[in-house]
């Protein structure tokens, strides 16, 4: 059975039972900060399971985009080398919402995998809660008697914490599990050992396929478990294992999830993949294809859902899974130049029906790999050269473990691969070194992220919290929850909820509303106001002291109005790159402050001068025109996308949805907005740049940020004609400036080129010979430009010649050593060497060819010592 159709026949065999088939969330989370990415099935549901939402039915299935390499769930160092964890995997679930229980939701999962999909009963496994005391929650009879009726009980197996008690996180729903485990041995390593001793053993072939959690608890922030309102059912079957046991292979790696990337990677490289490997040198080649098949699907639709790979948070870990995959092709499979990239076109062709994200980004998403491939290849290159320098360096056959440290965290150049070579060398490096600095540098980043969140404190139970902010940006309001926050970062700070609230909360790239809450005798100050979840949370440096009273929460104005020009503004000006540059121009982020707007778009090239201005000119016309704002706040998705809108990948969208509409431009929005295009005022692009490949960055300011754009740029004109003492034409003015400026310049050049000649006859004469060696080290007055010429023409007058001339041009000391091309052949001398070791006297480095290299440092005052050393070192 092909994959397609396996997961078409668990979507629909749950709708047959009443199920409402959703799409998949984003991999990539939005309004969770306990969490990056999507890591389970349930993820997206996490409200409904506290009551702090409801959801459109309750019952629920589909097949969910999962990524395990951050937080509780990480099995990313684990991918490559077992045949059946992933980065991204897909999780097939169904969920009762306060719905049905184990009965149910057991005997649908038997009947799934044993008459549907035929699985032969006799290679199942399943296991029940053993009950633990410490959290005092008991054995799970209800689930063991419902197998029982199932299953022979010597298949049955009893499971601790670890394995049968499911929790997202530390914090959050979470319940007691009972997992099905699945068999596919041959018969006769079952004869041997039976299947039952290896289930949660790590045996490739014998591996849990499903996991269907009952959730009844809370986790709070003291560790406690707390019953949660109602009782939930929450499964998630691997869906590359289902295929694996279905297709009768022996690995993930062998079904046509990954058949047709490594067929592709084989092609690429030139290496095979065997299906069981001979010796060690085949398992490396099958590690690194595996990491490579598995790491690009990560990469590839976390960039297809808007993350970009980048050097912070959720960035950073996408681009950290491209490196390692980049890496295991450089080490294991020689491949030295960008190939990873070629494999999305075979994830498209494979995926995109089902997931049409990675078909309609294809072009970007392999652009971007590609770009991040070179980028880091070149790194790698560099890394190369300094640990070629390091070997040099190093007397004996033990490279420091912090210079092995300072490479991996510099140039992210990885640990293995400074082992492999230096183990080419006979050399290796200290690794208890390497790993306390390590050690080191993780204590000083998790101590800069530490946040530790404490329960809520619940006033009033149930959440009905209303948003007016779209009509009001003041109301009466009560607190309904707070909890304290400590973070390393931002200290102790207080989130609070209302019963409703007119404070916008960060979002769509709009940045949280700033405020305050007003009672009687206090004025709270909100200092930003973010989205978690269903939540609307009030962040406050300290809580009103009578948390129970009626507040007015009043939203700054004059920010909030900034905003919305720079958002509405923000519409306007997606609207004139598509209609300038073309249809391709795509929204990938934005940011929407008081200040001023950032616009993220896929365009391939630099927009030139002459469309930016077209693009300006097109927004202010539609500011000029006064459109008025229609909003239509409660339209199905299907009529706004009918009218126009155009959805974004990577966001979530309900099937009501809001709809922003100024003349031709419309989006799907829950932005705040103008009530008309003039409120905007004027529209002014600052900045047009590359934030990856394929994307381009605009910043632009509006309203009474362009007022004082243009009074500083008046300001600075008055200040350049002054100082040219406020000639009649500036810009002649400037023009002449510039001119007489290069003809100095020349001029200069020419007088330093006669300087040049005559220190080198002045030179010559002062030519000392020593052991042979014709030396001389000397300071001049030249600039480093000066200097290398000075080196060259001195090098022209004989043969077995030993220059070092220092310069300290601009206080910058500089050291630069010619050595004749016979003394670097028979005496071995070089010049490399020489300004390394001298370097040290001021205070710097350098490096070069063995008959020519320069060094810079810091201090000027060492060039005397280095100038002497050199005379020691010839005699
Ligand atoms: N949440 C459970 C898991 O991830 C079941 O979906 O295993």
């Amino acid at each position: 059975m092909k994959s397609r159709d396996i997961r078409k026949q668990f979507l629909d065999f749950f709708e047959s039972k009443g199920h409402l088939i959703v799409p998949s969330a984003p991999i990539v989370t939005k309004d969770d900060p306990t969490l990056m990415f999507n890591n389970s099935g349930m993820a997206q549901f996490k409200e409904f399971f506290l009551g702090n939402a409801t959801p459109k039915s309750s019952r629920i299935a589909d097949t969910q985009k999962c990524l395990r390499v951050s937080g509780k769930h990480n099995d990313l160092e684990d991918v490559g080398f077992d045949t059946y964890h992933h980065t991204m995997f897909e999780m097939l679930g169904n969920w009762s919402f306060g719905d049905y229980f184990k009965k149910e939701a057991i005997n649908w999962a038997w009947e799934l995998l044993t008459e549907v999909y035929k699985i032969p009963k006799d290679i199942l496994y399943v296991t029940v809660f053993e009950g633990s005391k410490e959290e005092n929650v008991p054995f799970d009879q209800e689930a063991y008697d419902i197998w029982k009726a199932l299953v022979p009980e010597d298949r049955i197996l009893l499971g601790n914490k670890k394995d049968n008690f499911w929790e997202m996180g530390d914090q959050g729903p979470c319940g007691p599990c009972s997992e099905i485990h699945v068999d596919i041995r041959s018969a006769e390593e079952k004869q041997q050992v039976a299947g039952r001793e290896l289930v949660n053993n790590d045996h490739p072939q014998v591996v849990e396929i499903w996991n269907n959690v009952f959730m009844e608890f809370n986790r709070k922030a003291d560790g406690s478990l707390e019953k949660l309102p109602a009782r939930h059912v929450d499964t998630g079957m691997g869906f590359e294992r289902l295929c694996m046991v279905l297709q009768g292979t022996q690995s993930n790696y062998d079904t046509d999830v990954f058949t047709p990337l490594i067929e592709k990677i084989e092609n690429l490289t030139g290496k095979k993949y065997t299906k069981k490997a001979a010796n060690e040198e085949e398992e490396k080649t099958n590690i690194a294809i595996r990491v490579i098949a598995d790491h690009v699907r990560a990469v590839a639709f976390a960039i297809a859902d808007g993350q970009l790979p980048g050097n912070t948070g959720a960035g950073y870990v996408i681009r950290r899974i491209l490196r390692r995959a980049i890496r295991y092709g450089f080490t294991f499979l020689d491949k030295k130049e960008p190939f990873i990239n070629d494999l999305v076109a075979i994830l498209s062709a494979q995926m995109g029906e089902f997931f049409p994200e990675i078909k309609s980004q294809e072009n970007l998403v392999t652009n971007v790999i590609k770009e991040e491939e070179a980028s880091f290849l070149r790194t790698l290159d560099q890394g190369l050269q300094l640990l070629e320098n390091v070997v040099t360096e190093t007397k004996g056959k033990e490279v420091s473990g912090a210079k092995a440290f300072e490479l991996y965290d510099t140039f992210g150049f990885p640990k293995d691969l400074t082992a492999l070579i230096l183990k080419e060398k006979g050399m290796y490096y200290n690794e208890a070194e390497f790993d306390t600095e390590l050690q080191k540098q993780k204590d000083r980043s998790r101590a800069a992220g530490e946040v530790a969140t404490d329960d809520w404190n619940i006033l009033v139970e149930g959440n009905t919290e209303t948003f007016v902010g779209y009509d009001q940006l003041e109301s009466e309001v009560k607190v309904t929850r707070y909890r304290k926050v400590n973070s390393k970062k931002d200290g102790t700070l207080y989130q609070i909820v209302l019963d409703k609230t007119p404070f916008y909360p960060e979002g769509g790239g709009q940045v949280g509303d700033k405020g305050s809450l007003v009672s009687a005798n206090e004025t709270i100050e909100i200092t930003d106001t973010k989205k978690e979840n269903n939540l609307i949370l009030h962040i406050a440096k300290k809580l009103p002291e009578n948390i129970a009273s009626t507040f007015t929460a009043k939203v700054n104005a004059t920010l909030r109005a900034e905003s919305e020009s720079n958002h509405s503004a923000t519409h306007l000006l997606h609207q004139a790159l598509r209609s300038i540059l073309g249809t391709h121009v795509e929204q990938k982020g934005s940011l929407v402050s008081p200040g001023y707007l950032r616009f993220d778009f896929s365009h391939f090239s630099k927009v030139t001068d002459e469309d930016l201005k077209h693009v300006e000119n097109f927004v202010n016309a539609r500011i000029q025109e006064h459109i008025p704002l229609t909003e239509k706040r409660d339209i199905p998705f299907k009529q706004a996308v009918e009218e126009g809108a155009m959805a974004l990948f990577g966001e979530k969208y309900g099937d009501n949805v809001r709809a922003i509409k100024f003349g031709e431009s419309i989006e799907l929005c829950g932005g705040t907005h103008v009530k008309n295009t003039a409120d905007i005022w004027y529209f002014k692009i600052v900045s047009e740049s590359a934030v990856a490949a394929g994307i381009r960055r605009i910043e632009a300011i509006t309203g009474n940020a362009v007022k004082d754009y243009f009074n500083n740029q008046e300001k600075a004109l008055d200040e350049i004609k002054a100082a040219l003492k406020n000639p009649q034409d500036t810009l002649k003015a400037v023009a002449s400036l510039q001119d007489e400026n290069t003809k100095l310049k020349k001029q200069l050049e020419a007088l330093l080129k006669d300087k040049a000649k005559n220190l080198k006859g002045e030179l010559a004469n002062e030519i000392e010979e020593i052991n042979g060696i014709k030396f001389i080290a000397k300071q001049v007055d030249l600039d480093a430009n000066g200097a290398k010429d000075l080196a060259y023409e001195l090098g022209t007058i004989g043969n077995n010649l030993f220059i070092l001339l220092a310069t300290a041009a601009d206080d910058k000391p500089m050291l630069t050593c010619y050595i004749s091309k016979e003394l670097v052949a028979e005496k071995g001398l070089n010049a490399g060497q020489v300004v390394r070791e001298l370097g040290k006297y001021i205070q710097g480095g350098g490096g070069g060819q063995p008959f020519f290299a320069t060094a810079g440092g810091k201090n000027p005052n060492g060039i005397t010592d280095a100038l002497n050393a050199a005379k020691d070192f010839i005699k």
